[in-house]
């Protein structure tokens, strides 16, 4: 059997702010079925993640394309692969059937052909909305959880900051700091009015004045978690430059992360924001597109500040 699938890709490399006119959406005959003895498994996709990393991705040069598999650069006129859910039509791999629930690697489009089935888990949504899979419940989250807890090591009576905090790993850290409001006090603002008694933590997702602000108001050993610096991303003449004498005798920490890096982490991530969730600590927050259509639309206002909460593209109906 065969369809018409549709997806997105770029026309040429983009090196700065994203415009939806940099987007095309490409329409082929796709099988859905997978030739005897092969391991790929089909699969529709039914809700993407939508990323502000996918930015470098596009850029002719980047240097993170050269540091993970996930972060390898985009070729135009080639499809995108993406972090969603899906469930899968066809599959040659004894470990997916028709019709199961997946997570994992997919792409910008209705149908993708997932060839590592690494890159691929069966999915079980515990009750919850498949939408959470995507965001509270997959890389958003365990980005925040990782970052906050591995990296940032928070103890009681600290003072956090976090940025872009009605973004999607942002507004995760504001959830779990309102879980944790005996012992931590958040506020938006990097500065003296807002921290009269400095910051401890700076969980940082924008970089540039931002960070530069933070690291002028940290304690003695405060600690930055580097997470991303969405406000370089389509600005290099933005990059920060923290004043180094305050980290040099404040003996600040800045340290990089990727969620991916934690693994690890993700059963217990998982099972600790499920319990949340069902016991309605968490208040999730998502911004939810429908169709293929709409993924550059979603993509560009990422860097617009269009999105409150996690952005997400419904791309087709369950
Ligand atoms: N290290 C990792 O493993 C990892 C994983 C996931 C994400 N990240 C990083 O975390 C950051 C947030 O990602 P996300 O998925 O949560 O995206 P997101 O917050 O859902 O969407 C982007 C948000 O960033 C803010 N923003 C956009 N352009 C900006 C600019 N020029 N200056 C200041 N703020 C700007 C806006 O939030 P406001 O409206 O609140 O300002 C916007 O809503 C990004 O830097 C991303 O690359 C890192």
């Amino acid at each position: 059997m065969e369809v018409l699938n549709k997806y997105i890709t770029i026309k040429a490399h983009i090196n700065g702010a994203p415009h939806e006119s940099d987007f095309e959406l490409k329409t082929v005959t796709f099988p859905i079925s997978v030739e005897s003895g092969s391991n790929d498994v089909v699969v529709k996709s039914l809700y993407l993640s939508i990323d502000p990393y996918q930015i470098n991705r596009m850029k002719s040069y980047s240097s993170s394309q050269n540091t993970i598999s996930f972060a390898v650069g985009i070729v135009p006129g080639e499809a995108i692969d993406a972090f969603g859910v899906g469930r899968v039509v066809a599959s040659g791999h004894p470990g997916f059937e028709k019709g199961d629930l997946v997570s994992g690697m997919i792409s910008w489009g209705e149908y993708s052909i997932v060839k590592g089935t690494s890159m691929l888990n069966k999915l079980d949504p515990m009750g919850f909305p498949l939408s959470y899979h995507v965001g509270v419940l997959a890389f958003s989250g365990l980005t925040a959880y990782a970052g906050f807890f591995e990296l940032c090591k928070p103890k009681k009576g600290e003072k956090v900051f976090v940025s872009a905090a009605s973004g999607s790993v942002g507004n995760r850290l504001a959830n779990m700091q309102s879980c944790l409001a005996a012992t931590l006090s958040a506020a938006l603002g990097a500065n003296k009015r807002y921290f009269p008694d400095g910051i401890d933590i700076y969980f940082d997702n924008v970089g540039a004045e931002m960070l530069e602000a933070a690291v002028a108001n940290m304690n003695m050993f405060g600690r930055v978690a580097a997470c991303g610096v969405i406000s370089e991303y389509t600005d290099a003449a933005k990059r920060a430059a923290p004043n180094m004498i305050d980290v040099v005798y404040k003996r600040i920490t800045i340290r990089g992360f990727l969620a991916a890096d934690h693994m690890n982490l993700f059963a217990d991530f998982s099972s600790a924001t499920a319990d949340h969730l069902h016991k309605g600590r968490i208040h999730v927050l998502e911004d939810i597109s429908q169709c293929v259509e709409s993924i550059p639309a979603a993509f560009v206002g990422l860097f617009r500040c269009d999105n409150v909460g996690k952005k997400i593209v419904q791309v087709m109906d369950e």
